[in-house]
């Protein structure tokens, strides 16, 4: 059989892959090679900005499915019927490295899924822990800037990241949390996925509740000791890929079960801790988890680039039935998302296929239209304005979600506090829940870091934190710290 002819970019036929034009045989290079030019040129250009944060993931394409009835409380057509099933693509990552980084490493994992709904695309951009480091988006480039390389020294610092969290008394949670025993992840298949927000439901009755989802992993949670970490992330720095990628093509698909907790909006203000607090867990005694579907990864991205690079989830797509709760962290992220990837992938980013919205063939139905990139087909002869005479689409007038009720002046206030609301009680509570062999293990994991610091204010107020979570928990951390700075 013939090979298909090599082009330019234009479709003009290539007459020789190797050997470049030059004036004479062992002459200049000629600028009328236009395959040359162009080739190169092509290349300059294969790379676009990495994420600032979340730069290196891995992705997968499978399907969600309804197996509980949860339509007493939305009004999500994606869940509303038992056996239904959504397409979805789910991203996951590490957080703090650039794109060339190692897999097996301590960081929490990002694990953003897209749901193709019939009424568009629903992303929820969560991570595998419950909570986060701070609960105030104004807080976060600084969050970020301390954990990822120094922009004088190029290398991340525990100077940076110790003194963040040393004057972040609420990282204290999340912190006990990365660096215990599921602070390093096998795989991106072991380990759970959280919404960690709080996000509002509203059902058919226009009744709002308040819930957290919990996506429970079915290969069971399996993590790294630091030692085995390192050296995974040596021999294989693409681990987690490698295992996603494999487990996928051996046709052994990983699934998740999704579980709710869910609270009547009505009960917000009086719970204990603030249901809106990014640091904070709902215990499950107070809010038991219901059952909702399970989620399947069954296919591999054809193009990681076109695919898992060019990906853009964003927490600000909802669909009718689901909306945001008034988290702070929460509002903040609402913006931020779209806002990088109009910056990284432009403005017409919803066009790629893997971003596009299934429910509506053609993309999106509104009046946007050119910017960069833009595809032929986008509106075509339809007005680019409404309102209209020409029976262009039109609002539905029905709200996606329920009003938040809002009280009081603006400014820059401090969360209202529940009767729980100190930084450090559930930090306590999940260093009392562990066995002694994890809290060894996280008292040396914490001391190996925060023993690196160079300044003694800084180590002290950590140390300081976890006093105040758990007294043992605190004179166990100083001592080792103390121990190791001594050698
Ligand atoms: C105010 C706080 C936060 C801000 C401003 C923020 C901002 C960002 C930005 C700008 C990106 C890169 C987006 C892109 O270029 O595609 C990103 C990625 C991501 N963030 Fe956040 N983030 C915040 C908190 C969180 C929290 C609390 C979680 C999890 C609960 C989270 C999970 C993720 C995930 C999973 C990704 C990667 C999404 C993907 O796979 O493409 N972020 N974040």
């Amino acid at each position: 059989m013939s090979k298909p002819v090599l082009t330019t970019e234009s479709g003009a036929p290539v007459a020789d892959n190797q050997n470049s034009a030059s004036a004479g045989v062992g002459g200049p290079l000629l600028i009328q090679d236009q395959h040359l030019l162009e080739k190169l040129a092509r290349f300059n250009r294969e790379r676009i900005p990495e994420r600032v944060v979340h730069a290196r993931g891995s992705g997968a394409y499978g399907y969600f499915e309804v197996t509980d009835d949860v339509t007493d409380h939305t009004h999500a057509d994606f869940l509303g019927e038992i056996g239904k099933r959504t397409e979805v693509f789910l991203r996951f990552s590490t957080v703090a490295d650039s794109l060339g980084g190692a897999d097996a490493v301590r960081d929490p994992r990002g694990f953003a899924v897209k749901f193709y709904t019939e009424d568009g695309n629903y992303d929820l951009v969560g991570n595998n822990t419950p909570v986060f480091f701070i609960k105030d988006p104004v807080k976060f480039p600084d969050f970020i800037h301390s954990q990822k390389r120094d922009p004088f020294t190029g290398r991340q610092e525990p100077d940076n990241v110790w003194d963040f969290w040393g004057h972040s008394p609420e990282a204290t949670h999340q912190v006990t949390w990365l660096m215990g025993d599921r602070g390093i992840p096998a795989s991106y298949r072991h380990m759970d996925g959280f919404g960690s927000h709080t996000y509002q439901w509203t059902n058919e009755a226009g009744e709002a509740f308040f819930v957290k989802y919990h996506f429970k992993t079915d290969q069971g949670i399996r993590c790294l000791t630091g030692e085995q970490a390192a050296e995974l992330a040596g021999r294989d720095p693409n681990s987690h890929q490698t295992d996603l990628l494999q487990a996928i093509e051996r046709g052994v698909h990983p699934s998740w079960t999704l579980y709710v907790q869910i609270m009547p909006a009505a009960e917000a203000d009086g719970y204990r801790f603030n249901p809106f607090d990014l640091t904070k867990v709902w215990p499950h005694r107070d809010y038991p988890r219901r059952r909702v579907g399970r989620l399947v990864l069954n296919r591999n991205p054809d193009n990681v680039f076109a695919e898992v690079e060019q990906a853009a989830f964003s927490p600000n797509n909802f669909v009718p039935g689901i909306g945001p709760s008034p988290d702070k962290m929460l509002q903040g992220r609402l913006f931020a998302y779209a806002d990088a990837h109009r910056y990284r992938l432009g403005v017409n980013h919803t066009l790629l296929a893997v971003n596009a919205p299934k429910a509506v063939p053609g993309g999106a139905r509104n009046y946007g239209r050119d910017g960069l990139m833009a595809v032929n087909g986008q509106g075509r002869d339809a007005k680019n304005y409404e309102p209209n005479s020409y029976d262009g689409p039109v609002e539905t007038g029905r709200p996606l979600s329920a009003p938040l009720p809002v009280a009081g002046h603006t400014g820059n206030h401090v969360a209202p506090p529940h009767t729980k609301d100190d930084d450090f009680y559930q930090a306590g509570e999940l260093y009392r829940l562990l066995p002694e062999e994890s809290r060894a293990r996280l008292i040396a994991t914490i001391a190996g870091g925060l023993s690196q610091v160079s300044r003694n204010d800084v180590v002290e107020r950590n140390l300081a934190h976890f006093h105040a979570a758990d007294p043992e928990y605190g004179r166990r951390v100083a001592e080792a710290v103390h121990a190791l700075r001594e050698d």
